[in-house]
């Protein structure tokens, strides 16, 4: 089969650190045939590794250039532009979060099945390798039926300073919407994906509104800052499952950390790095592996799924119904930190 037509719509931060370099990496199974960027200078400097691709300021340009677009827009437009891209008969990889809420992401979803295309959120943590094996054990049953899954995703003191990240009318939120939702999306795959239920969380600005705060990425300007910095929740589902919840840009630990923990009623798992733990002959065991097969590029397995599935050749590693699920989750986190009692879905 020819190569897939791929356009990037939103050529800035992530389109030219992850996307174009991955894509320049997979040129014998895709082209780059469109750049658009509402800057057109930034969607020029994108293109200068790539044979001429057509650039342009207008997304309604890209789809008669090809097959397949990456939507990297702020969150705002990830919706509105998903939805004309698939009615044009083009398959859509779009940036996390899916949406700004849930409705648009049903919208999404709905585009999709009408056009017979793929839609796939850019949720890469999925396509880490230790992410891959870790579910991997869990569909064997390795660790029984899974329970309960604790997030604890924690930059200390990092609120991004550049773009729109704080932006609320652009991105809808702040640490939850953009850093933690990840986790939450990474956390409900491992645990099989059951249906959320009942949400209670809350939402913090506090440190990102004092003055004179030190932070590590860039100039965070706490007059103006109206997001969220740090968000807690507690996340109930159908099977009786529960995720216990937290997020922060701009927490006052001593070092990042990234732990996804899922324990089953046989073991448990956790995530990052990899550890398995197994009750066996009435001892807890260490089952942690010595070798994890794999490559350490997510965002190449994830390109090279979205290329397989837009060929027929495999299932979508992040299916939209699956990223709705977390939009959902995000939501409530938001309308219950406003009203202050848990939320039904
Ligand atoms: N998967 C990840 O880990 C990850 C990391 C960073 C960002 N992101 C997501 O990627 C998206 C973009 O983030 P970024 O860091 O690249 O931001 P960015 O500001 O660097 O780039 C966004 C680009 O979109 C352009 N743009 C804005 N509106 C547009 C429109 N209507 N049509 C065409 N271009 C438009 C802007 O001019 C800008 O160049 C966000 O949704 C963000 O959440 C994901």
């Amino acid at each position: 089969m020819s190569r897939l037509r791929i356009g990037i719509i939103g050529a800035g931060g992530i389109a030219q650190d992850r996307h174009l370099p991955v894509l320049l990496e997979l040129k014998n199974q895709a082209e780059v045939t469109a750049i658009c960027d509402v800057n057109i200078k930034t969607a020029e400097q994108a293109a200068v590794s790539f044979s001429q691709p057509f650039i342009t300021a207008d997304y309604q340009e890209v789809f008669t250039h090809t097959d397949a677009v990456i939507i990297c827009t702020p969150n705002k437009f990830h919706a509105e532009i998903s939805i004309a891209a698939l009615e044009a008969g083009v398959h859509v990889l779009c940036e996390k979060p899916m949406a700004m809420n849930a409705e648009e992401a049903e919208a999404m979803i709905a585009a999709a099945k009408k056009a017979d295309r793929k839609l796939m959120i850019a949720y890469h943590y999925r396509s880490m390798k230790e992410a891959q094996a870790a579910k991997r054990l869990i569909d064997e049953e390795e660790i029984g039926i899974p329970m309960v899954a604790r997030v604890q995703a924690m930059r200390r003191r990092k609120v991004p300073g550049w773009g729109v990240f704080t932006n609320k009318e652009l991105q809808g939120g702040g640490s939850l919407i953009d850093f933690g939702c990840h986790f939450m999306d990474l956390s409900l795959w491992l645990l099989g994906s059951p249906k959320p239920v009942e949400v209670m969380g809350n939402t913090y600005n506090t440190l990102s509104t004092m003055p004179n705060q030190v932070n590590q990425w860039g100039k965070v300007d706490n007059e103006s800052f109206e997001v969220d910095d740090h968000v807690t929740a507690y996340i109930r589902f159908d099977n009786g499952a529960t995720l216990l919840f937290e997020t922060s840009w701009a927490a006052n630990v001593k070092e990042d950390k990234e732990h996804v923990s899922i324990s089953g009623d046989t073991g448990g798992v956790d995530l990052f790095p990899l550890e398995v733990n197994q009750a066996k002959h009435g001892l807890l065991m260490d089952s942690t592996m010595n070798w994890v097969p794999g490559g350490e590029n997510p965002g190449l397995f994830q390109m090279q799924n979205f290329i397989d599935a837009c060929k027929g050749e495999a299932e979508l590693i992040v299916p939209p119904e699956e990223a709705m699920e977390v939009q959902k989750i995000v939501d409530a986190i938001y309308e219950s930190a406003e009203q202050g009692q848990s939320v039904q879905i």
